[in-house]
């Protein structure tokens, strides 16, 4: 890793399969930005536990979002791939960034109001704090970008909030990280209901793909999706959305444009577009299922590669705590 460039942090939370929204939108990028940029990526088991999940099912899911990373283009080769809990600084630096963070800005998080609404027998001091812990994860590697989706650009104001507060109180420590917009922004919606976002918590398990779905299922999702009445080919998402979110899975898994894909189906009906979108699917996601399979079947490896990983990520993050306990007065041997 070179020391000029520019670091990435991002994570992802283990709370089940992931869908091809999550590969085109978060995903991909992640891949892409491996080269140009110092990555550390995490899977954010710590976030998990703020919803009510069996241990045997974080455990299996954790296992399984680091392999279907890795199976993705995740290198840990050329970045800093870990788990969370793994790296002990995480959970201090989230207590210590607590005493910087108010009460009143944790409770303005409108995703902690909705995540509160549709679980309201646990609301957990965790859920509320859930953000802080965020900012820990980000400011503990002087993390300079960070690829945000719409619902976390929120949870990055506060980061940077926070980062400003503890350097104006003590004295400079913290880089204020900056968002960066994905360069494939595509959102994916669902596919029994276009107007909404694809997401495996729909009940309608037709309204999403997962990366590991196996072909004849992904093969019938699509044959059943949404579309409309007339029968024209053309990305237009307000007008047209079930048609032009057909497109845009397609576009991200062909590897074209979104020019190019609607010029080939050109003249074509929704049955062929239906079938050639699943076939593109099913062909892209094909290699990420084989790599997953044969990281899955050496569970010791792949525990050895994270534990890499959380050494990589402690080195940095040690010195980030040494010098921030430092600056607190918190006396150290
Ligand atoms: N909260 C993020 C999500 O659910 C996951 C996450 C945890 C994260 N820590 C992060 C994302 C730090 C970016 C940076 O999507």
């Amino acid at each position: 890793m070179e020391e000029c460039k520019k670091r990435v942090f991002s994570a992802i939370q283990p709370t089940g399969s992931i869908t091809i929204g999550n590969y085109i939108g978060a995903v991909r990028n992640m891949v892409a930005m491996q080269d140009e940029y110092d990555c550390l990526y995490a899977v954010a088991d710590l976030h998990s536990l703020t919803v009510d999940i069996a241990p045997a099912a974080l455990r299996k899911n954790t296992l399984e979002l680091a392999a279907i990373l890795m199976a993705a283009g995740i290198d840990p080769e050329k970045s800093v791939f870990f788990v969370q809990s793994q790296v002990h600084e995480h959970a201090e630096l989230g207590w210590v960034l607590n005493c910087y963070a108010q009460f009143g800005e944790a409770r303005r998080m409108t995703q902690f109001k909705d995540k509160s609404a549709k679980a309201p027998e646990n609301v957990n001091v965790g859920l509320f704090d859930y953000p802080v812990l965020m900012a820990a994860d980000i400011l503990l590697y002087m993390t300079d970008y960070v690829p945000v989706g719409k619902d976390q650009v929120q949870h990055l104001e506060l980061s940077r909030t926070i980062a400003e507060r503890f350097n104006s109180r003590n004295s400079p420590t913290f880089k204020v990280p900056e968002a960066i917009l994905p360069k494939f922004g595509q959102k994916v919606r669902s596919l029994s209901d276009p107007t909404a976002k694809m997401s495996k918590s729909d009940s309608d398990p037709n309204g999403y793909v997962l990366v590991l779905d196996r072909p004849e299922d992904i093969a019938r999702k699509f044959k059943r999706a949404v579309t409309d009445s007339d029968s024209k080919i053309i990305y237009a998402p307000d007008e047209k959305p079930g048609i032009s979110n057909l497109l845009t899975i397609y576009s991200a898994f062909a590897g074209v444009d979104m020019d190019e894909s609607v010029k080939r189906f050109e003249g074509r009906d929704y049955a062929y577009l239906k079938t050639t979108v699943a076939d593109a699917v099913i062909e892209g996601l094909r290699p990420i299922r084989e790599g997953y399979e044969k990281l899955m079947a050496d569970k010791d490896g792949l525990l050895k590669t994270l534990a890499v990983g959380a050494e990589k990520a402690s080195y940095i993050a040690r010195r980030t705590m040494s010098k921030v306990w430092r600056k607190l007065g918190c006396v150290r041997p």
